[in-house]
């Protein structure tokens, strides 16, 4: 072969390997309303910035006559790009060969790009399209999962890890997407379960469908596993896009900070009226949030799964920062199970990645009754509080309505190391509601009293003295656990001013192995 021969070698075998599966296959993806894994790539990175690796791999079993079927590549295409010019590591799994499922070598691939990211400090998106282990391959394909969980793990709160699940993505499978930061499925193309309807129905006698049992709508809504759901894989991708900018490239970056052009001393006249006189009237939390944000964009994490807290990434003055609102318009706002893991995660999250912690508090306390103690609700609830008091990053928290009892504790008040502490005028920072804390301080006199429209004025009399008194922000700001009492419609000017003022903030927890979060 001389030369020009070689070349051309060359140039054949990498038109066969970017073919995958072969056409047919491909046709088939397709058909499913679903994108190659070479596909996905081009769409996710920046254009022609992507650098391949390891396209000759091929798989080296030789069990059930798998050395007639020789795939470059082996079912993951594997490499680094760009996205906005900055460095991301990532791998696609390619279904058109083996139906995407995982050898020794595909499983190598893998870790040797998430080996590299760890070197070079920079995120790992993985996108997931497979059968699961390669059952020909049988234990060496169970090593190599393992494999790459550990790295998973490694790679944890140092590098930014995000899973994109376009297929299927089951059994043990699952667990390497469960061990990163941040899960998205696409709607009606994608599952995740650790049994399929199948087993379940052999096992449970229950019969449920692939959609209901891991589908995208229920892992956003109900177990939480998908914390971001995208109409189509396009859609998906360029969310990953969104996503990765407000990320710094490793734990000891900052989050990058971009050109802004909406001003930072922009006064919001209608934040002053976003508070309802009526106690009883809700309001919606994401109107403040996105009233203060730049250019009020709010990129929400988590958007279906327990809306009674928001949690997401914006930016103030081109500062990314991550947001914690309690949610009035459901379910009052109140602290649950699902609310505190839900913000728990996030918040650890932030404090990994160098991002600025700005919280919104409106919380009627934590949910009562039994399934919530049965459930747990003193170890989750806990959870949030630990993440908060953990948390090193700057924490600015606004109190904007109601901060009760051991909620208020927890979100990010000032004894929890929170930085910046202010409260709207309209808040009421105190043990309890005026309501609960009269019947319990009042309950004796109450029972005296048998007229009812007597005791309706006593009633109204003493909650107007118990309002006056402690639902202010005034009695917790004379102790000063407020910083400041601040004019609602300067909110943004008061956040921005106070990341500026902590950017420079240094604090640390006291040298350890690592905490005992209660799990
Ligand atoms: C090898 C596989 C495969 C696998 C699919 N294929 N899964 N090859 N190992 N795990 C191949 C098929 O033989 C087929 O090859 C091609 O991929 C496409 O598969 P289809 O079945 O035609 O596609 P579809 O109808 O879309 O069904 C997709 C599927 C189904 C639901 C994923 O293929 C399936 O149930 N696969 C097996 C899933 C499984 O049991 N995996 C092991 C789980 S245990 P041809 O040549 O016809 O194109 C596990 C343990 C991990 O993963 C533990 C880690 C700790």
């Amino acid at each position: 072969m001389n030369s020009q021969d070689k070349i051309k070698q060359l140039i054949d075998l990498r038109e066969r390997a970017r073919k995958g599966g072969g056409e047919k296959r491909i046709k088939v993806q397709h058909s499913k309303g679903k994108h190659t894994a070479r596909e996905r790539i081009q769409i996710l990175l920046d254009e022609g910035s992507f650098e391949e690796y390891d396209m000759f791999v091929t798989h080296r079993s030789h069990d059930f006559g798998l050395e007639q079927q020789q795939y470059l590549a082996d079912g993951v295409v594997t490499g680094h790009g760009t996205i906005d010019g900055r460095i991301v590591y990532l791998y696609s799994q390619d279904f058109t060969v083996f139906g995407g499922s995982l050898s020794e070598t595909h499983a190598a691939k893998i870790c040797k790009i998430m080996d590299q990211a760890m070197k070079v400090g920079a995120p790992v998106i993985g996108i997931n399209d497979s059968g699961g282990a390669r059952i020909q391959e049988g234990v060496r394909s169970l090593a190599g999962y393992a494999e790459i969980f550990e790295r998973n793990i490694l790679a944890s709160g140092v590098i930014p890890q995000i899973s994109a699940i376009f297929g299927p993505c089951a059994g043990g499978a699952v667990y390497s997407p469960a061990l990163t930061d941040f899960i998205l499925m696409s709607d009606q193309t994608s599952y995740m379960f650790v049994t399929g309807p199948k087993v379940t129905k052999t096992v449970t006698g229950e019969t449920i469908s692939t959609e209901a049992l891991g589908g995208a709508q229920m892992h956003a809504s109900r177990s939480g596993v998908a914390h971001l759901v995208a109409g189509d894989e396009e859609e998906g991708l360029l969310m990953i896009r969104k996503l990765i900018s407000y990320m710094p490239q490793n734990n000891v970056e900052d989050p990058p900070i971009t050109e802004c052009s909406d001003p930072i001393d922009r006064l919001e006249d209608s934040l002053n009226d976003a508070i309802p006189d009526n106690p009883n009237e809700p309001y919606d939390v994401k109107d403040v949030i996105f009233a203060i944000v730049d250019h009020n964009e709010f990129f929400e994490i988590h958007r279906q799964y327990a809306m009674n807290i928001v949690v997401g990434f914006a930016k103030f003055n081109g500062m990314p920062v991550g947001i914690v609102a309690n949610q009035p318009n459901h379910m009052a706002g109140v602290l649950d199970i699902e609310a505190s893991r839900k913000a728990a995660r996030f918040v650890r999250f932030c404090d990994c990645f160098n991002l600025p912690i700005v919280t919104l508090v409106d919380v009627p306390g934590f949910l009562p009754g039994s399934a919530q103690e049965h459930g747990g609700i003193i170890l989750h609830g806990a959870k949030l509080m630990f993440a908060y008091g953990e948390a090193t990053v700057p924490k600015i928290t606004i109190t904007l309505k109601k901060s009760y009892g051991g909620a208020h504790d927890v979100m990010s008040s000032k004894q929890l190391r929170g930085d910046i502490n202010y409260a709207w005028p309209t808040a009421e920072i105190a043990v309890m509601g005026p309501k609960g804390a009269i019947e319990i301080l009042e309950g004796k006199t109450l029972k005296t009293i048998q007229e009812r429209e007597e005791m309706l004025r006593f009633v109204q009399e003493k909650e107007k003295e118990y309002k006056e008194k402690f639902a202010n922000p005034y009695e917790a700001a004379r102790y000063g656990y407020i910083d400041d009492v601040i004019e609602p419609r300067n909110t943004r000017f008061r956040i921005v001013r106070a990341l500026q003022t902590l950017a420079s903030k240094k604090d640390m927890n006291p040298p350890k192995k690592h905490s005992n979060i209660p799990l």
